[in-house]
């Protein structure tokens, strides 16, 4: 029997097989609808579908059947990652195809369309695919060409696309009047550093856009505007989860009923390597986040408030004892949630970390650093499983503390580990602990308890639908 101590409880998986990208992602009616990469066959990626699942609250989902398999007729091999859009009659998938051959992805991806007039649960591909080819081009060699996101803007629709051009990642712009004819705009930005740009995304804030791509590893993003020429003029810059292929990849957003933007992720299970212990299941979907704009052009982002609902017996800072070594609380296990506040000038310049899924005699634990001089929040995995198999390098990034506060928001499922700092920087990672892990939360690096203004912890139950 294999062990499912690693399988995520209260985030979204399908029941077994490979998952990778969230796609199509979009509110209709009372519904958040989650499209994703799936490959019904194996534990591997493959043979690639988009699977389907719904929510009322992004907490329980329904599962419902594949949306998209390739048209092997057509010789169609995989449906890659796009987006859902709907106009008030019916609703449009725009994805990119792929195929044997000359249709491969780096120099023969096709963008192809499908509509529903059930719902979203069954889709035809149109006709006319495809919709999008990269003839569009003209003279502009854009390889790697896939995964689009259209949006509308005062009556036309666009739609940016991920590629690369000379070996230098891009995202290329598009605009239609009806949706289905679609022409070719410009690069709309090209980002030297990278190799290729995966997943484009526009997220709009007033007159301000927001470009968030996935070169091959960290999720980056670009705030700015886009000029009469369609390029965009970058204002500010930044990351929008630290973990890449650890924990944090190919996002995808939708607007919901009450204007709210919320943020979809895939956490990939690369981290675990060649660990036999898991089979039959690989990615898992992260945690839903409200995404918005602070003043300065910063992403915020923070876990849907829905999420409450999962939480148990609080436990507060009442129930901290302290020790030699900072603090223990009275909580365990590998489903929770963990939120506090620090002065970090109480803190002095010592190292403060939390180690979660630690078990009983502390030889596996995982813990999340903050090293106030330098402002690096890291999540250490040294010491994360006892088997040499799992990725056990950090996950780190650079948080931002104008206030002279730490708001630290940890949530931990299983394999799983989510951090939001500042809501402003995100670090995600994935870990694989053998041990039962009975061991308390501990808090290391304070000399009294004085500089933790605040401590909530709740351990989380599995949403009803997933339990049994
Ligand atoms: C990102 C990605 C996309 C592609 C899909 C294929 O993880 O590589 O660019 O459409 O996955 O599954």
């Amino acid at each position: 029997m294999m062990l499912d101590r690693y399988r995520p409880r209260y985030h979204f998986m399908p029941l077994n097989n490979w998952m990778n990208d969230p796609n199509g992602t979009i509110y209709h009616e009372g519904y958040y609808h989650l499209f994703y990469q799936y490959n019904p066959y194996g534990d591997k990626w493959g043979h690639i579908h988009w699977g389907h699942a719904k929510s009322k609250d992004l907490v329980e989902w329904e599962h419902l059947p594949i949306a998209l398999a390739p048209s092997t007729e057509l010789g169609e091999l995989h449906c890659f990652s796009g987006c859902a859009v709907y106009d008030g009659q019916q609703a449009r998938i725009y994805y990119t195809s792929i195929g044997e051959g000359e249709r491969n992805p780096a120099t023969g991806a096709e963008q192809w369309m499908a509509t529903s007039t059930d719902g979203l649960l069954t889709w035809t591909k149109h006709p006319g695919n495809p919709v999008l080819t990269s003839a569009l081009h003209g003279g502009a060699d854009i390889r790697e060409w896939r995964d689009p996101f259209v949006w509308r803007e005062d009556g036309t629709w666009f739609m940016v696309l991920g590629g690369a051009i000379e070996g230098k990642g891009c995202v290329a712009i598009y605009s239609s009047a009806d949706s289905t004819q679609w022409s070719y705009l410009n690069l709309l930005y090209v980002d030297p550093d990278a190799a290729l740009c995966e997943c484009p995304l526009i997220y709009r804030s007033g007159d301000r856009y927001v470009l968030i791509y996935s070169p091959g590893g960290v999720v980056q993003y670009i705030t700015g505007t886009i000029d009469d020429s369609y390029k965009l003029v970058p204002k500010a810059k930044g990351i929008v989860d630290y973990a890449g292929f650890d924990g944090y990849y190919a996002p995808n957003l939708l607007t919901d009923g009450e204007g709210r933007c919320v943020m979809f992720g895939w956490m990939p299970d690369e981290a675990r390597g060649e660990f036999a212990e898991i089979a039959g299941w690989s990615g898992v979907q992260a945690l839903p986040r409200e995404i918005s704009l602070t003043e300065s052009g910063k992403l915020a982002m923070k876990p849907v408030s829905e999420l409450g609902r999962l939480r148990e017996t609080h436990v507060g800072e009442r129930q901290l004892i302290h020790d030699r070594e900072g603090a223990i609380a009275d909580v365990s296990g590998r489903m929770m949630e963990l939120s506090m506040e620090l002065d970090l000038a109480g803190l002095g310049t010592s190292a403060f970390e939390v180690g979660v899924l630690r078990s009983a005699d502390g030889r596996e634990e995982t813990r999340i650093a903050i090293e106030p001089t330098a402002g690096r929040i890291t999540i250490d995995r040294s010491r994360s499983s006892l088997s040499p198999l799992p990725r056990r390098t950090p996950v780190t990034g650079n948080y931002e503390a104008p206030d002279g506060r730490l708001r630290l928001r940890i949530f931990v499922d299983h394999s799983t580990i989510e951090v939001f700092c500042n809501d402003t920087t995100c670090l995600s990672a994935r870990v694989y602990p053998t041990l039962e892990d009975n061991g308390k939360v501990r808090l290391y690096g304070l000399q009294s308890l004085e500089p933790l203004t605040r401590f909530d912890a709740w351990p989380l139950s599995v949403a009803p639908s997933r339990q049994g």
